[in-house]
């Protein structure tokens, strides 16, 4: 089986970091996201992954390279005249998948364990389409099925009164006969050729559509407090052959639970590094606490500082005598106490659209 994975799109709800990095560029565990969704498809034993992207891109490319790295070969796949629609990257992906099932995968969710068994299942049961469906407490933000009698009788996207509380997440399998449905409809009030409405499309022309709860964990990231929750419970998920130090570490400084840092990382005097936690290389942190939940890109200084649930992104240097939880911190960024100059206060040079809370 073939997959194709969905990375372009606009990431509008993600600004202002989208406005220098592409969305599934964005690491969590120190891993841009779209390694994660990578990850998944080939440990699904699937060996030819093609990646929808916008017109034009070549850092995803520059990122993911040939596939080597997993063992599977990549290609992409321009998704001509920009993102209209999850339906339309499965049209226009058409002649590379040929007449054979394919998994579809949103490259923007993150689901914890193994979609082997949901790739066998379809094989198993004979269906034209499998989705995999999430219990949420909001399902008016995304695909919802409607049952009747256990089945599904036709899936709406973003209903206002949603009729069930599952979401269709971003895990599909699908049969040729999906391009048919992509081909017959229309574009929806957004302007957008919505995989819903395929999905509804394929029940009223009498195929064989199942569908699957994801029990475990499943995250969509659309927003920038997901990204933070996707990054702790991929930390959750640090093995603990994995949480290795390669750092120069001060003998005063305590790391306690599951900490992986990289090389060329300086952990000076009195420092404590309370994991989950990865720190990746040449980095310096000073007389500062680093705690659960936290993903330092490589290059950052953090220095007289606490951080907590956060994301650094690489080479940000943050020095603030302060205590920060549930940030964000770009690329390059920094974070810096006032110098003792007049007049006091918080001295600050905050781009379009971002968020300061003081
Ligand atoms: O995550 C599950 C949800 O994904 C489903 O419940 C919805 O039915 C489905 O429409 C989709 O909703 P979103 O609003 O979350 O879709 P979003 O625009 O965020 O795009 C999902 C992924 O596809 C993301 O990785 C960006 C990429 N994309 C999106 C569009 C619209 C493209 O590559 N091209 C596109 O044209």
């Amino acid at each position: 089986m073939k997959a194709l994975i969905a990375a372009g799109g606009h990431a509008t709800r993600m600004r202002p970091i989208t406005y220098t990095i592409n969305k599934h560029l964005i690491p969590l565990a120190n891993k841009p996201l779209i390694w994660h969704a990578i990850e998944k498809v080939a440990d699904a034993g699937i060996k030819e992954i093609f990646i929808n992207v916008n017109p034009g891109e070549t850092e995803m490319q520059k990122c993911v390279g040939d596939g080597s790295r997993w063992g599977v070969a990549i290609r992409y796949i321009e998704q001509t005249g920009g993102p209209k629609g999850l339906a339309h990257i499965v049209k226009n992906a058409q002649p590379y998948l040929g007449e054979e099932p394919f998994l579809f995968y949103l490259g923007d969710n993150i689901a914890l364990g193994s979609i082997r068994e949901f790739v066998n299942e379809f094989t198993t049961r004979n269906l034209d389409c499998l989705l995999a469906l999430s219990k949420v407490k909001n399902p008016n933000q995304f695909g919802v099925p409607e049952f009747r009698a256990g089945k599904i009788i036709r899936v709406i996207e973003k209903p206002a009164s949603p009729p069930s509380e599952f979401a269709v997440t971003g895990i599909y399998v699908y049969s040729p006969k999906i391009f048919q449905a992509v081909s017959d409809i229309a574009p929806s009030a957004r302007g957008e050729y919505e995989i819903s409405d395929a999905h509804t499309w394929l029940i009223e022309h009498g195929a064989s559509l199942g569908h699957q709860e994801i029990t475990g964990w499943w995250k969509d990231t659309g927003r920038p407090d997901d990204l933070l929750e996707g990054n702790a419970l991929l930390l959750n998920e640090l093995k603990l052959s994995e949480a290795v130090n390669e750092a120069q570490t001060d003998p005063t400084a305590v790391i306690q639970n599951k900490v992986k840092i990289g090389r060329g990382t300086i952990i000076g005097p009195g420092c404590l590094i309370r994991g989950p936690v990865v720190i990746g290389e040449n980095c310096r942190v000073e007389n500062s606490y680093i705690g659960p939940y936290t993903s330092v890109g490589s290059g950052v200084e953090i220095i007289n500082t606490e951080i907590e649930h956060s994301i650094v992104f690489e080479n940000a240097k943050i020095s603030c005598d302060q205590r920060i939880v549930d940030a964000l911190i770009g690329k390059n960024a920094q974070v810096l106490a006032a110098e003792r100059t007049l007049p006091r206060g918080h001295k600050l040079i905050v781009g379009d659209n971002s968020l300061v809370e003081i």
